[in-house]
């Protein structure tokens, strides 16, 4: 088992993230390769949105969006969107999107949960429409090390890195100005055969990677 927890200043999420670290989050070019990759004007279902951190673009290059979050503290920062707050394994909109969006490295939760949040991808996603996945770097399992980074303005500190079985458990502490925040978390990677057999028994089928590194994919209904 591992555990999911974070501690600094403000409100934490069920899953150890910071609402105050995610709100000055930059992007990181996400809007845009979710934006390249789907049609002009397409609705957008974010699942875990978040501050709307990457919602809040794709609405600016006019996507109707909804975002969800169980967090209401996190939903409370883009009050200006339309949100629901719920949790994504059991969410019944009772309608669907033309693009159903997965970023932030979510489906690399524990097989299942991810199988959960894939069955969410499906039920949503309109026939015809696309299902655009974010995940971890599958290199970075085998290549993560504590360690510093910096960068604008944030500075990442890999206190801990712990390996069990193919699960990575990460102790990050982040410090912004005087302000840090620390955030556990674990990663479970995903083979390319695990992928389409939860891709298939969810209903949906691998499309294309979106990117080189193959963080980026899309899937679609089977
Ligand atoms: C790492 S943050 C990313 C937020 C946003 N996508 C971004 O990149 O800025 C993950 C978000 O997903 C939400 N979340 C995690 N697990 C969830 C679940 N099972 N159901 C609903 N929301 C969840 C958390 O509350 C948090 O806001």
């Amino acid at each position: 088992m591992s555990a999911h927890y974070g501690s600094g200043p403000g409100e934490i999420t069920p899953d150890g993230c910071a609402v105050e670290f995610y709100d000055l989050l930059p992007v990181m070019g996400e809007p845009e390769i979710v934006h390249g990759a789907v049609p002009a004007g397409a609705s957008i279902l974010e699942l875990g949105c978040g501050t709307g951190r990457i919602l809040r673009p794709l609405a600016e290059y006019g996507h109707p969006v909804l975002g969800v979050d169980e967090s209401p503290a996190m939903l409370a920062r883009l009050s200006d969107l339309p949100t629901v707050c719920a949790q994504i394994e059991s969410l019944e909109l009772d309608r669907v999107f033309d693009v159903v969006l997965l970023a932030s490295t979510l489906i690399n939760a524990d097989p299942e949960q991810r199988r959960a949040f894939l069955g969410t991808c499906r039920r949503h996603v309109a026939p015809g429409g696309v299902v655009v996945v974010q995940q971890t770097d599958p290199n970075w399992f085998g290549t993560v090390e504590p360690g510093e980074h910096l960068h604008d303005g944030i500075r990442r500190v890999i206190r801990q890195v712990r390996r069990a079985g193919r699960r990575v458990d990460v102790v990050v502490d982040y410090h912004v100005g005087d302000r840090t925040w620390t955030h556990a978390f674990d990663r479970h990677p995903i083979d390319q055969d695990e992928l389409m057999a939860d891709l298939a028994s969810a209903g949906l089928r691998f499309d294309r990677l979106l990117t080189d590194d193959h963080t980026w994919f899309t899937t679609r209904r089977a």
